[in-house]
């Protein structure tokens, strides 16, 4: 198509009235007009948040030019916050981030009221509020407010303002940088004089808290608006900006940190890539509909990391800090790393815990757990149901250790004869796989159940109670306390050969390791010389060093009490006996249980915790000790 030359010129000057009304728009957009006629911009943030400007005047003069020219940089537009939901916001270093509470109306108070009723019951005795009693981090703010009228006054109420770091800078040369970068920090007025608190502002009219590896909590009591600021350090040595939740509530704290962790995640074994940790009972309960009530929960969550790595040092207390920077997660959404399963069982004394089942670890590291409540419980928090909105309860990180490289101890559960085996087991990286090393033992101490359970039918189970070979005790309780017995002497719970704890008895010293090493002649001297050097050349079973050849390891020893409560259950018909402490057959088959010791000796759900009890020990006068009985004999 030809143009003529009008037509052309028409065509250029439509062409560039567009691009000049495209222009305009770009640079005046009419939503910009409209956001100045609010005189309200949104504010930058993570999330779509819906911030609906807050009723009242409370904006106003706050932010003159006078106030922008001091605060500099710092000066950001002031954001509501809305009761119980967390506000995620970027922060730069030396910036800081204003937000405002507005009291809720009464009536919509009335009703926060009655659920905060609610959610203390769950709580548990002597926590108090929120996390105050639990090591917390929290400082109670209780200030004066001047010039408030009566009925105002009337309506003062608790406050609770928590935080969470989940972004913070990163080092600029990780070589050089061994520390953290700066914690956040949080400050907090109720003064009309102060309603920008900060760095800058007068510190009279302000609280200033330091966030704590990541969090904060904080509450005040008042009957006007709460002024916060969020203010991120200067740091030459870190860039980046930080990412924070804040979250204000007239219910309770949002966001928590607890010490109870160290008793609230145990370690049951590992071995050289992996560990199995439970956290404790999770009912009190005896009754079996509300154990299996728990045991469709899953209640935790965990975060697991090498302490070599410094990623989630400044981040150890928050939840989404965790949940961004820790190595190995156990969430319920996709964020779970493929190399920790958890589940729950009743493995460990037949009440429900919760289990994290490790894989892919290093060798030889130490790493740390860090075990989280999501705030799921009670229903009635609709609010609360997105992966960090549930108001989560971090505890305090644990430590364990994996075991080394010989790979001669490798971790097994789930056996389906010895189910409450789930411990490290002398092992061979040529033998198979983990569930090949289970089986292997299972079905072996399944084939010696079997001839037991031959004898036991001979035995006159089924005879009135006048004839029973016991009244306390009957071929029930004898066969479980066989099975006990039987497997923890023919599954030897498995340590590392260069571990040099007292209680171990040294095993298979003169055998080479599966990558071939064998232990030098001054390491075996000692050994060769003792009397009892069978019991440290071999294994206590000898189809081990037949079939697995694990090489050296050392053995945590059965519970003397196994063997007493088989002698005490089983009819004396049967002939079973045990060796006393100090006699022939006791040195290198048992050892003494004594709980306060930790984990010295091994018994059927055993794990690394002075308070994880097994059975008492059985009372010395009413045994019957009939002579020495090692595995070789049964
Ligand atoms: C294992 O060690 C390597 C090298 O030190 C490290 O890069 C890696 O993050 C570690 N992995 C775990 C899970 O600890
Ligand atoms: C272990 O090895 C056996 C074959 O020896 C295989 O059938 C099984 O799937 C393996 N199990 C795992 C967990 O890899
Ligand atoms: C054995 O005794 C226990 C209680 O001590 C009882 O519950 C169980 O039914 C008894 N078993 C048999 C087979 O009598």
């Amino acid at each position: 198509m030809h143009l003529s030359p009008l037509q052309s010129r028409l065509a250029a000057s439509l062409v560039a009235s567009c691009l000049l009304i495209l222009l305009y728009l770009v640079l005046f957009p009419p939503n910009f007009a409209l956001a100045a006629e609010l005189n309200e911009a949104l504010p930058v943030v993570f999330d779509d948040v819906d911030s609906a400007v807050p009723p009242g005047p409370i904006y106003e003069a706050e932010f003159s030019a006078f106030d922008r020219s001091i605060i500099g940089r710092a000066t950001r537009d002031v954001i509501p916050l809305d009761n119980d939901e967390p506000l995620p916001m970027n922060v730069d270093q030396g910036v800081t981030q204003p937000f405002v509470f507005l009291l809720p109306p009464v009536s919509e108070r009335k009703a926060g009221e009655d659920r905060l009723e609610l959610r203390r019951e769950h709580n548990a005795p002597g926590e108090g509020h929120a996390s105050a009693g639990a090591g917390a981090t929290e400082l109670e703010g209780d200030r004066e407010d001047g010039g408030l009228d009566v009925e105002k006054r009337q309506a003062g109420q608790k406050v609770y303002i928590s935080a969470n770091t989940c972004l913070q800078p990163q080092p600029i040369d990780p070589s050089k940088t061994t520390g953290a970068p700066p914690q956040l920090k949080l400050y907090v007025s109720t003064s009309p004089d102060n309603t920008a608190p900060g760095p800058l502002a007068d510190q009279a009219t302000q609280d200033m808290f330091d966030f704590k590896e990541g969090a904060v909590a904080y509450s005040i009591t008042t009957d006007r608006e709460v002024y916060i600021g969020i203010y991120a350090p200067d740091s030459e040595t870190f860039s980046g900006t930080y990412n924070v939740r804040i979250t204000a509530s007239t219910d309770s704290q949002y966001y928590t940190y607890s010490k109870r962790g160290v008793e609230d995640l145990i370690l049951v074994d590992s071995d050289s890539q992996g560990a199995l940790l439970i956290t404790q009972s999770l009912t009190d309960s005896k009754d079996p509909n509300e154990q299996a009530a728990v045991m469709r929960t899953q209640p935790y969550v965990l975060f697991a990391h090498n302490k070599k790595d410094r990623a989630i040092n400044g981040v150890k207390h928050s939840y989404c800090g965790l949940y961004n920077y820790a190595q190995i997660a156990a969430t319920k959404d996709e964020r779970q790393t493929g190399t920790v399963k958890t589940s729950m069982t009743k493995r460990h004394g037949d009440v429900p815990k919760q289990q994290f089942f490790f894989i892919g670890l290093n060798s030889s590291a130490e790493y740390i757990g860090i075990l989280v409540k999501d705030g799921e419980d009670g229903g009635n928090l609709g609010k609360r149901q997105t992966a960090f909105e549930r108001g989560p309860q971090v505890f305090e990180a644990m430590e364990f250790t994996t075991k080394s490289d010989h790979g001669n101890c490798a971790l097994v559960i789930d056996l389906s004869f010895c189910d409450k085996v789930a411990y490290s087991v002398p092992s061979n990286p040529n033998f198979g796989n983990s569930s090949r090393l289970a089986e292997f033992y299972d079905n072996y101490a399944a084939s010696v159940y079997a001839n037991f359970d031959k004898s036991l039918a001979q035995v006159a189970c089924e005879a009135p109670s006048s004839q029973l070979y016991s009244l306390a005790r009957n071929c029930t309780s004898c066969a479980a306390d066989y099975k006990d017995w039987l497997c923890s002497v023919t599954i030897p719970r498995c340590e590392d050969f260069s571990n040099t704890a007292e209680h171990l008895q040294p095993r298979a010293v003169g055998q080479p390791f599966p990558d071939g090493e064998t232990l030098d002649e001054a390491t075996l001297a000692p050994f060769r010389k003792r009397a009892n050097r069978a019991a440290f050349m071999n294994s206590r079973n000898p189809l081990i060093d037949e079939m697995i050849k694990p090489g050296p390891y050392k053995e945590v020893l059965p519970c003397d009490n196994l063997c007493y409560e088989l002698v005490r259950s089983c009819p004396a018909s049967m002939g079973f006996g045990c060796p006393l402490p100090g006699g022939v057959g006791f040195e290198g088959n048992y050892r003494v249980h004594k709980p306060s010791e930790g984990l010295t000796c091994n018994f059927p759900g055993a794990a690394h915790t002075p308070s994880a009890g097994g059975r008492a020990v059985v009372d010395w006068g009413v045994m019957v000790v009939v002579m020495a009985v090692g595995l070789l004999v049964v």
